[in-house]
């Protein structure tokens, strides 16, 4: 070695990937600086914030971004393309549909048979009623029990997602602890009154049944993720039967978010997994097939609120867009497949334990303080050694270099992290996952952040 390559300074694993990113995305950032002087929003990134990337199209497990990169997708539309990127059958659906027509005032001819797909979902599901996103299922099912019972507050759990509307919107304020959950508004412009209609419960803990109890006579509803998308943890069963229990116990109304796990832990989502009914479910993502819906379904007396607003316990809903022809249409399509082949459920299963296992057993072996928690085909790597605890969710710089190391290597994890796989995913592809993440523990721990 010369005495000029002595005196360079080191550049880091995370400068060299950096740099490398960079250089291979020069229209993505040309788009990201026009972007931001006319289109406002940007998810945050924790720690270490990669370069920004547009997507040009995708197929399958890949997409291709705007200067010719191709990438591993893991995120699959926020969890919604289970069959994978464009399936013919979807293509097929949405171009015939197109042929017919987009949008009608009137009901669309395929409602009913989409309908019966729901009903198939959960035996409680009697009856159904179509929107266009999560936010308006799960806003919807919240009036719907409030109408109901004359009683206004909800229980909701720490960390749960239950979309953008003002009561989904109560979380945990920072240091809160199990035995002392202070509600907060995330973002402003929330009236702090919304807070009085919640109560915040610590998520599996059993000072949260306590509190249920305590509160039984108040409470419209309790509002929960079987499964949730930010803490895929699959051993939730039992807490799942303790629900429905004190529910069943007090008459209050049992609302499962299913917007994520239906349709994605299988056919019959958490409540078929986990063998508990809802009283009340929500649907979207992977329910529109990739274009934009929202369910609500369940048992005939509850969703008789359904109706004429004037009626006792009648609530008012609408929709320019409910129950479109194309998302019904997209939405058909991808339920009919899901419904008729179990085995894709089998196949993303087994290539999340795939992954799980070897990254668990990997990380074990080598000391680093990450592991995978997952459930069904929904899985996060999360930087810590100890059981995942609700409150003690907080991004590392760790976790910023990580994951720009992943992108560098084509491999594409969102920002939230959560990470799905779908029918298109191969077993290579799995290996190509488990090989990128060890390779990405082993550049962090280079550079000493691990
Ligand atoms: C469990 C759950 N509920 C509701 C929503 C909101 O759905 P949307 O984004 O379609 O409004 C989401 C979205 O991520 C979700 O994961």
């Amino acid at each position: 070695m010369n005495a000029q390559a002595l005196r360079k300074p080191r550049i880091s694993r995370l400068e060299e990937a950096q740099a490398d990113l960079h250089a291979r995305t020069q229209r993505s950032r040309k788009m990201a600086a026009d972007r931001s002087e006319v289109i406002n929003g940007a998810m945050a990134a924790s720690g270490i914030a990669p370069p920004p990337i547009f997507i040009a199209d995708n197929q399958g497990a890949h997409f291709t971004d705007l200067d010719g990169n191709s990438y591993l997708d893991t995120c699959m539309g926020f969890g919604v393309h289970v069959l994978g990127h464009r399936p013919k059958v979807v293509a097929d659906a949405i171009k015939a549909q197109a042929d017919k027509g987009w949008h009608f005032s009137l009901r669309g001819a395929d409602q009913l048979a989409y309908a019966h797909r729901i009903q198939a979902a959960s035996p409680t599901n009697q009856r159904v009623v179509l929107a266009n996103t999560g936010t308006e299922a799960t806003l919807y099912a919240i009036r719907a029990a409030r109408a109901l019972t004359g009683k206004t507050k909800i229980a909701l759990f720490d960390i749960s997602y239950h979309g953008a509307h003002d009561t989904a919107l109560v979380w945990a304020a920072p240091g809160s602890t199990p035995e002392q959950v202070v509600p907060m508004t995330l973002g402003h412009g929330i009236p702090a009154a919304v807070t009085d209609d919640v109560l915040l419960l610590p998520y599996r803990h059993p000072l949260a049944i306590a509190a249920i109890r305590a509160q039984a006579h108040e409470l419209a509803a309790i509002l929960v993720e079987p499964v949730q998308g930010s803490n895929p943890e699959g051993d939730v069963g039992p807490f799942l039967a303790e629900l429905r229990a004190v529910c069943d116990e007090f008459g209050i109304i049992l609302i499962f978010d299913e917007v994520l796990t239906g349709f994605r832990l299988g056919y019959q989502g958490a409540q078929g997994k986990f063998g508990i009914a809802a009283d009340i479910s929500t649907y979207g993502k992977v329910a529109g097939g990739g274009l934009p819906i929202g369910v609500v379904a369940g048992k005939a007396d509850l969703m008789a609120t359904f109706g004429d607003f004037t009626a006792a316990k009648g609530i008012f809903f609408g929709g320019t867009f409910s129950g479109n022809p194309m998302s019904i249409a997209a939405g058909l399509a991808a339920l009919s497949e899901l419904q008729a082949r179990p085995d894709i459920y089998a196949h993303v299963d087994r290539l999340t334990a795939k992954v799980t296992q070897g990254f668990n057993a990997h990380a074990e072996a080598n000391n680093y303080p990450a592991r995978i928690v997952s459930c069904g085909s929904m899985w996060q790597v999360f930087f810590q050694s100890e059981a995942l605890s609700s409150f003690d969710y907080a991004g590392k710089e760790a976790e910023g270099a990580f994951y720009l190391h992943c992108l560098a290597q084509g491999l594409f994890i969102h920002a939230t992290h959560r990470c799905f796989f779908s029918a298109a995913h191969t077993e290579a592809d799995a290996d190509f996952v488990l090989d990128v993440l060890s390779q990405s523990l082993a550049a962090t721990r280079e550079d000493g952040l691990i």
